[in-house]
């Protein structure tokens, strides 16, 4: 058999797999309609979403703390496109699998993680954004999520685990004079082989993870322990956000809320809004990279060569 062929038949019994298992036992929820919207989340049976350190939340950068170990995050093998094996249409959003081969590691993570799979949030047009986490009160157009489990764990024993997952989200920023990014239009290019739930697509190469991040400085995070934003919102989550957004034109923005449908019919239901709405931060912490510098520290220091400079 041409290796290609074997190459496809590998992903497509992953995805039948991946239909069966526990990752879709969640009960039924969604994100706009009130009968199983956010707000009715806490009552899912063995759920965790009324739980005390959930995701998203509102990072208020001046109250994180600075901490000195949190180095660069080292990202292994993300440039490599031939790791993007197919799209798929979930309905609440858009996933992407991912081979094996890809692994992040840092100072202040327990263990090497293992990339899975990524998938995004968006809002409703380039206007009005959807970001699930916030940055000082501020949301952006649209959030990336890359899942990875602890040393290559399934996500069955992950779950088990409270930091089974790292997350990476970066946010993306429609801005009308951002460099064209032809790697963010290959991605948009293969919506339209997704527009209905249930529909996937094999990837040609055209893009790799590490294209799509653009220039944004794997150094500048903050790091909080969280939930997934998705039911059962389990609390297994090491959170990474970056505070500097990947800008891109619009039409990158528009082309998930216009594309594609929550349903595998199409009819009046295209998929916009799937993000979860923010959740407290409660007795947690947030922590900020060591080269974040404190705001505080910062204007501390301005005002402190201010008055040496009058003296
Ligand atoms: C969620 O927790 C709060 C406080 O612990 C409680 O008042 C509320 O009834 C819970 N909601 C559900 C749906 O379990
Ligand atoms: C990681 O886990 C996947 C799925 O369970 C498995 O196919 C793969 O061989 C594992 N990789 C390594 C390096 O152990
Ligand atoms: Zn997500």
């Amino acid at each position: 058999m041409n290796p290609t062929w074997v190459q496809h038949l590998l992903v497509l019994g992953t995805l039948l797999g991946a239909r069966y298992t526990s990752a879709d036992t969640a009960g039924s929820w969604c994100y706009e309609d009130p009968k199983c919207g956010p707000e009715t989340w806490a009552a899912l049976p063995q759920g965790h979403c009324n739980g005390t350190r959930q995701s998203p939340i509102n990072i208020i950068t001046p109250a994180a703390v600075h901490n000195p170990h949190l180095g660069v995050m080292s990202l292994a093998g993300y440039g490599d496109a031939g790791k993007l094996t197919s799209m798929e249409n979930k309905g609440t959003t858009v996933y992407v699998h991912l081979a094996d081969g890809l692994h992040l590691s840092a100072q202040g993570l327990p263990a090497v993680y293992t990339a899975k799979s990524f998938h995004l949030h968006w809002g409703q047009g380039a206007d009005q954004p959807g970001s699930e986490h916030f940055i000082n009160h501020k949301r952006f157009s649209m959030e990336l999520h890359i899942v990875h489990t602890k040393n290559n764990l399934s996500k069955d024993v992950a779950l088990k685990d409270p930091e089974g997952f790292a997350v990476l989200a970066f946010f993306l920023q429609a801005t009308a004079n951002a460099r064209p990014s032809q790697h963010w239009d290959s991605f948009t290019q293969h919506l339209k082989k997704v527009a209905l739930k249930g529909q996937q697509t094999y990837l040609d190469g055209s893009f790799s993870l590490r294209e799509l991040l653009g220039s944004v400085n794997l150094a500048r995070y903050y790091r909080y322990h969280g939930s997934l934003t998705t039911p059962n919102c389990d609390e297994v989550v090491v959170w990474t956000v970056f505070p500097d957004p990947i800008l891109v034109p619009p039409g990158v923005v528009t082309a998930f809320t216009s594309t594609l449908s929550s349903t595998d019919s199409g009819a009046r239901s295209q998929l916009q809004n799937n993000y979860r709405p923010l959740q407290s931060l409660g007795d947690r912490q947030v922590q900020a990279s060591s080269t974040l510098r404190p705001e505080a520290l910062i204007s501390l220091l301005i005002s402190t060569a201010a008055i040496a400079w009058h003296l």
